[in-house]
Formats: C-alpha cells, structure tokens, sequence
C-alpha cells in the first residue's frame, strides 16, 4: 500500500512510524512533513489546504491512502476531494469536520443526540457580550468563565479565568476579529481525550489518553496546543471508557449520519469526568497532538491497515485491536517564548535519539537541525508504569540542547502518584 501523510506535526510524525511498522505499507509520502520525518518518507512540499494540490500530489505518486493529520485541510474539504479523486482518505468530509470547525455545530449535534455537554451561549454582537457575561462565571456562583473562539484557533482560542476583565477582554478581541465567540459553564473533573476510530456508525475506540494544555506545571500559563500526554489512564476503568463510547460517541457518530454527514476518520471527544458523570468539553475530527504520540506508541495492530478499513468502510471487519502493556508519555520541548511568537532559527542538538518526534523543526542548509515552530518536538517514553515511562521521557529530554526552549516537568505526574481519582 502506497501511502501519502498531510501534516508537518509531530503527530504526522508518529503516523509515519507507526505506519512503517506495518508491513503492507511499501511506500510512504508525507507533505510538507518536517526535519525529523524526511528520515521516514518521501517529502514534499505542497500547500495542504489546497485540494488541487493535494489531489494532484497523491495521483502523482500513485497513492493508496491519503491521510490527513491537521484540521485546517478538512475543515476546508480536501478529503472530500481526494475522495472525488477515487482515492481512498483517512478523515472527514468538510460537512462532517464542522464538528471541530463550528462550536455552535457541534452543539447543536450534541443537544440532537442527547449527549452532556457544558451549558454554552454563543455572542456575535459586542452590544450582547456583558449581558452574556452576567449569565457565566463567577457571577453565577461558577469558579471561571469559559471564553472560546467559535471556529478553528489551534487550541489557543479557549481562556478560562476567575477575573472578568480578562475573559471580556479575550472575548471582545475575538469578536473585532469577526470570531463568534462561546461562553460555556465550567466543567470540573479530571479530563479524558478519548480518540475513536468511525466508519459512519461503526466506532472503535483507542486507548484513552490526557493532556495537558497549560503551559507551565501545575496548570499554570495560558493555554497551548498541548504541552504532553500520557495513555492509558490507570485512574479510569474499561468500563467507564465503554460508558463514553456508548454514551457520547456511538449517539453524535449516529446523528451525523441521520443528518447526511456521517463521520469517517479519527473522531476526538474530549470529556471532562464531572461530579456528575463524563460531559463533552470538545470534540476534534482529527487525532490529537501530542496524545496522538503516546497513543501510537502503544498500538500493535497493523496502522495502515486499520486506516485503510476505516476510510472503506470495513472497520466493522477489522480484527479486535492488539496494544502493548505497559504506559507512554509524551513530553513536549517548546521554543522560547510559545505559546506566544516562538523564537525559532535555533540549531537543535540530540532530537536524532530513538523516541523523538520532530514538529516545529527543519533543515538547514549545512545540515543543521533547526527550530521552525512553537511546539518543536515531542519526546515519547514508555515503561512498565507511569514512573517508569515519565523516566524514559525525561532521560530523553534532558540530552535534548534547544537554547530558551521549556518543556513541563509534570506531565503524568499527579496520575503516576495515584492523585487523579475521577469526581
Ligand atoms: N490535544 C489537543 C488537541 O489536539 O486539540
């Protein structure tokens, strides 16, 4: 099988290897990829929001399977294109990425499926934000308000803060910018990123992960795109994890297809475990970054082949997945400054050892590896446990030279401790 990866992320990374290992796969292309997955795959550089390009690109190599890793291209509809293409494709339809690409959509599916979800009011006028404010937060007896960008905003569009000042502030830059914006109520609870394989109605679920989206350690900072993640989840049992699937993600799967838009591809819950049982905080129509990482890492069923399936329709088919025992964690190394505008150019020491995977990275032309982004690479450890596989991922990070870079030094931590225990 002939097989072209869209993406430049770590997460695009992870796939490539994890599609290496599959021995069906005899050819592997990623676009435009970065320093680390040149090593893995065929590079090339094409504007991957633009199906034409993507389209063209695939027909040319003769492809088999087109995976897409980021949601921009499907928002935009480029798997409908590869697919118009007669070509197979691992992610949605445009219709069916409104999922992740619309808050309000999203909402709007949850209420017809009858899945929990945090109580939410979208704002388009500036006139209506205050009254809307008084509705949320603090003032409702809530610890914070919940402030979101309604569309796409490579996670970084959410603030959640106790202090109105900056919740309206971030809700007014939103709304200058022409953003709708989405206060929802406060969720508490431990969180669950639990990532399903769908087919239309078929749903299998992959390990459950979580990540950590602050950027400093115990939560502090803004939020990122995520600064690690580990899976599974010792504090959640099978189960609760079946409970979500039946409950959350076979019922929004369902009513994509009874609205003409079934999902095919990687669909994403993000739950938070509440007091009163899971409830959606997101949902994504692609696989996450950095769980993506520690997910794949443990996967023993053949990739290719289980993507394939999935983009034809026969997941229902596909044998009962194979994972490894134990636990992986994914440490992300961040450039100086992220998340805000991330200092790059810097040449980057130790990221050939086994377990790193490349993200914001390129290639000079002396060779050197350099910074190129914010989230710059993700270093993946496994272990028996958790403490064993933070060890790995640490030791690893710490033969990692990146002037200014930051990485948290908490990840799994409170999970590895037995301090997580779902409300
Ligand atoms: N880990 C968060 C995301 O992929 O959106």
């Amino acid at each position: 099988m002939r097989v072209l990866v869209i993406g430049s992320g770590a997460r695009e990374h992870a796939l490539l290897l994890g599609l290496r290992k599959d021995t069906c796969v005899d050819f592997l292309a990623v676009a435009p990829g970065n320093a680390g997955t040149s090593a893995v795959a065929e590079q090339h550089d094409v504007d991957v929001t633009s199906a034409e390009a993507v389209t063209a690109l695939a027909r040319k190599l003769v492809i088999d399977l087109v995976i897409i890793g980021p949601e921009v291209p499907l928002v935009l509809g480029v798997a409908d294109a590869v697919r118009a293409a007669g070509i197979a494709c691992f992610g949605p339809s445009k219709d069916a990425a409104r999922i992740e690409g619309s808050k309000a959509f999203a909402k709007d599916v949850m209420a017809a499926a009858g899945v929990r979800t945090a109580g939410s009011e979208t704002v388009d006028n500036p006139a209506h934000l205050d009254a809307a404010l008084d509705r949320f937060g603090p003032a409702t007896g809530q610890p914070a308000w919940v402030v979101k960008d309604d569309g796409l905003a490579a996670g970084k569009g959410v603030v959640v803060t106790a202090d109105r000042d900056a919740a309206r502030a971030h809700a007014a830059s939103l709304l200058d910018s022409g953003h709708p914006v989405l206060l929802e109520s406060f969720l508490d609870g431990p969180e669950v990123s639990l990532f399903c394989l769908v087919d239309g109605a078929t749903v299998v679920p992959l390990l459950p992960a979580q990540d950590f989206k602050r950027v400093g350690d115990n939560d502090a900072g803004p939020n990122t795109g995520g600064m690690g993640a580990y899976s599974p989840l010792p504090w959640l049992t099978a189960e609760a994890t079946a409970a979500m699937v039946s409950s959350v993600v076979e019922p929004v799967a369902a009513e994509l297809v009874r609205r003409g838009s079934p999902f095919s591809g990687l669909l994403y819950a993000g739950l938070a475990m509440t007091s009163t049982g899971p409830a959606v905080v997101e949902f994504n129509c692609r696989f996450g970054d950095p769980e993506t990482q520690a997910v794949l890492a443990l996967l023993e069923s053949p990739l290719g082949q289980l993507l394939h399936a999935t983009s034809t329709g026969t997941l229902a088919d596909f044998a009962a997945l194979q994972w490894a025992d134990g636990y992986a964690v994914t440490v992300v190394v961040a450039a100086e400054n992220y998340p805000g505008r991330p200092r790059v150019g810097d040449v980057i020491t130790g990221s050939e050892a086994a377990g790193v995977l490349h993200a914001g990275t390129a290639r000079r032309n002396d060779g050197a590896v350099i910074s190129s982004g914010g989230r710059v690479l993700s270093v993946v450890g496994t272990g028996t446990d958790l403490v064993a596989a933070r060890e790995d991922a640490y030791r690893t990070v710490s033969s990692i030279r990146l002037p200014g870079s930051h990485f948290r030094t908490d990840i799994a931590l409170a999970a590895a401790e037995g301090r997580i225990t779902p409300a």
